[in-house]
């Protein structure tokens, strides 16, 4: 994922209904009653001067259990739920991050469970699922390497069903979160603990037609220059790789060769500051870098 990507794209827009109405938005900052017409999901959601519209109607559908469109055309909105988007728009205020407050979110054809335990999956990460999709037929068996939420994996199986699927991950309470990712979605993927290819079962060496991985690439001097909602609530270990950043990405272009089948494929996200030096580090593997849609290099692809 981008480092911009990483940066919840968020533009603190205040809203122009509440700019039409100031006293509104101010009642509802200053938690003052509100009037019954505000009770209506569309005053309510005008209301709110100090988030931008698309946090409020999310926030707002988290804590209605009902869907935006239906949150547009007006529906009245109980004290309970009041209280709770009211709870809900404050840690919002506070910085942590939409995905998180939210929970669920989608990630291609399956939905998620996202909480401090994994990173948010960017979009990004969606452009490498079909990037690996088109560089490999069928692959029978693949590998994702610091899974996190265990989306990639879980995109991986749902969209080639009889593939065997691994996925490691290092952070216990990240891997905990992809297996029940994986339970959630009925999905039979296996979510090892552990460092990168350890755990990994011995016969699978020279038999993994696709790897693919989103590893920490920052370097320990970057991660001050996060936003805040980054820095503050995503796990450090997502993000940062060691002293140069090319840490990770480093011991998977140094091993994927022992891994991958013949004419096996892997694809890594990198920095978009690192292209150069990843061809060179995957150049065994003949590492092509490809850029995401925003035409920076993001990732790096290699074949055995
Ligand atoms: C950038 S996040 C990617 C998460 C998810 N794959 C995605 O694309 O949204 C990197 C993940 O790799 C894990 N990780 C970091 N170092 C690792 C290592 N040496 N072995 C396995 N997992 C590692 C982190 O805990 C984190 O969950």
């Amino acid at each position: 994922m981008s480092r911009e990507s990483r940066v919840p794209a968020v533009p603190f827009l205040t809203s122009a209904a509440s700019l039409l109405c100031p006293e509104r938005s101010r009642a509802f900052q200053e938690g003052s009653e509100l009037s019954q017409d505000q009770r209506n999901s569309v005053d309510l959601i005008a209301s709110v001067g100090d988030l931008p519209r698309h946090e409020t109607e999310r926030l707002l559908s988290k804590a209605t259990h009902r869907p935006r469109p239906e949150l547009l055309l007006g529906v009245p909105i109980t004290d309970t739920e009041l209280a709770t988007f009211e709870a809900l728009a404050t840690r919002r205020r506070a910085g942590e991050p939409l995905q998180y407050l939210e929970e669920r979110i989608p990630f291609g054809p399956i939905e998620v469970t996202v909480d401090r335990r994994g990173l948010i999956p960017r979009p990004e990460t969606g452009q490498r699922c079909a990037l690996a999709g088109d560089a490999v037929g069928e692959p029978q068996v693949s590998l994702d390497l610091g899974t996190g939420s265990g989306n990639l994996a879980l995109a991986l199986k749902h969209a080639f069903p009889d593939a065997v699927v691994y996925a490691t991950e290092i952070s216990p309470e990240a891997a905990a979160l992809a297996r029940e990712n994986a339970r959630d979605a009925n999905l039979d993927v296996n979510v090892l603990d552990g460092d990168l290819f350890g755990p990994i079962p011995e016969h699978l060496r020279g038999n993994v037609d696709l790897i693919v991985s989103n590893p920490p690439y920052l370097s320990e001097a970057e991660i001050g220059g996060l936003p805040e909602d980054v820095r503050d609530h995503e796990p450090r270990i997502a993000l940062v790789a060691g002293p140069t950043g090319d840490e990770v990405l480093a011991v998977i272009a140094s091993k994927a060769p022992g891994w991958l089948a013949p004419g096996g494929t892997i694809v890594c996200e990198i920095s978009e500051f690192r292209g150069a030096a990843m061809e060179e580090l995957f150049a065994p593997l003949g590492g092509e870098v490809r850029k995401d849609l925003a035409g920076k290099d993001r990732f790096v692809i290699g074949r055995a």
